[in-house]
């Protein structure tokens, strides 16, 4: 068999997500990738390839590839549909990147052929663009089939699977505390960084988020089957992030409890062993509020900020490699400041890194939305 993988908006870190499970996966287009076989490996079980999509934050569709067609008028697209076995069909085309959308017209002759050959169908079409939206597919359990430029010809796949939407949007706003305005992270992106952190096995693995805030990371964390720890230097954002794990927990009794403490993340070895992590996942201070607003325009203002940032995350790695098993994983964003064309980074953090016991192996792997003026750049480091 052979699948696409439709990355979502953030196609670097999605990938860098993706090749942790399939790392053969090859590229197609910027964001979607292709995928030979029938299962892979997750947390020492053997899985089927389109319940993937339960495990990727960045994955939107996982899609069945059928062929390649030269042309797409309506009776390969008909013969494409007629593969289907059900009597009633609902069907839709996606198409990407250079191909254009199909036509109403040609939606209406596939209708005519499928009903000619004793199928009951209707169709549906993207509302915008030219790609069905997730919800659509997945609610009208709708027949989708994807097409994409593949050199001179088309490639076509069948959707099997679609992103659990409800269940990602239910663990961001149904929690007891979010807050938009804190610089929380969506939990799509926490569990990328939690799966890029953790590897295809997370079971027993203990992961640490030092700047917890309301805990995001660490639902992914347990959700993986791994053990989580957090600090946070605020005590509100420890009680917060409590809740919140509990409310997690009520809606699945068989997740670990997490360890809490208020601690400031350039003094958490006073709470944990040497050498006992996995894993630091974290997405900490970026500064104040102000900052991310747009409000402070002060150059020099902008770069002493970006200096105690530095020194802030410098301190903290510098911490954190004795708590770290050996070849022990941080994986962190850290912010790009963009204002008026300019870009202020934290480099010395990553000018630092070699010295303070440390690899680079991934990154910038940007997480942020387009106009944002603090943005996040996800890096991976490995102690050596
Ligand atoms: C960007 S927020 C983290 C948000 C978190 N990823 C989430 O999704 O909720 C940063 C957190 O770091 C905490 N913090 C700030 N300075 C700290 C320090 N020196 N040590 C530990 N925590 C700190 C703040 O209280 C805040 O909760």
């Amino acid at each position: 068999m052979s699948y696409l993988f439709f990355l979502g908006r953030s196609p670097e870190l999605s990938q860098a997500e993706l090749s942790v499970f399939f790392p053969e996966a090859k590229q197609i287009t910027e964001s979607i990738y292709q995928v030979e076989g029938d299962s892979f490996e997750y947390n020492t079980r053997t899985i089927p390839i389109p319940a993937s999509i339960k495990i990727l934050g960045g994955t939107v569709k996982i899609a069945e590839v059928f062929g390649n067609a030269s042309d797409l008028d309506p009776a390969t697209l008909a013969e494409y549909l007629l593969k289907d076995s059900n009597n009633r069909i609902t069907f839709g085309f996606s198409t990407y990147e250079n191909v254009p959308k199909i036509t109403q017209g040609i939606y209406g002759e596939v209708k005519d052929m499928l009903e000619k050959e004793g199928r009951k169908a209707r169709f549906i079409l993207p509302k915008e663009h030219s790609i069905l939206s997730g919800v659509a597919v997945a609610k009208q359990d709708v027949l989708e089939i994807n097409i994409v430029k593949n050199g001179d010809a088309f490639l076509l796949s069948k959707t099997m699977s679609v992103q659990p939407f409800e269940e990602w949007s239910s663990r961001d706003y149904d929690r007891p505390f979010w807050d938009s305005k804190k610089g929380m992270l969506p939990p799509k992106a926490a569990r990328m960084a939690v799966n890029i952190a953790l590897g295809g096995n997370a079971l027993a693995k203990t992961l640490l988020d030092p700047f917890c805030g309301m805990g995001t990371i660490l639902s992914e964390a347990i959700l993986r089957g791994a053990i989580a720890m957090a600090g946070d230097s605020a005590e509100e954002a420890i009680e917060k992030a409590k809740k919140n794990s509990m409310w997690l927990r009520s809606h699945d009794s068989t997740l670990p409890p997490i360890t809490f403490f208020l601690s400031d993340a350039t003094h958490i070895s006073d709470h944990i062993r040497k050498e006992t992590i996995d894993a630091i996942v974290t997405e900490p201070f970026m500064g104040s509020p102000k900052l991310g607003e747009g409000k402070i325009t002060d150059k020099k203002e902008i770069k002493n900020a970006v200096k105690g940032l530095e020194k802030l995350y410098i301190g903290c790695l510098r911490e954190w490699h004795a708590l770290l098993k050996p070849h022990g994983v941080v994986v962190m964003a850290l912010p790009d400041i963009v204002l008026a064309n300019t870009k202020y980074s934290v480099k010395n953090v990553i000018d630092r890194c070699e010295t303070l016991g440390y690899t680079t192996e991934q990154g910038p792997l940007p997480y942020s939305r387009p106009n944002a003026v603090v943005r996040r750049m996800f890096y991976k480091f490995i102690k050596r």
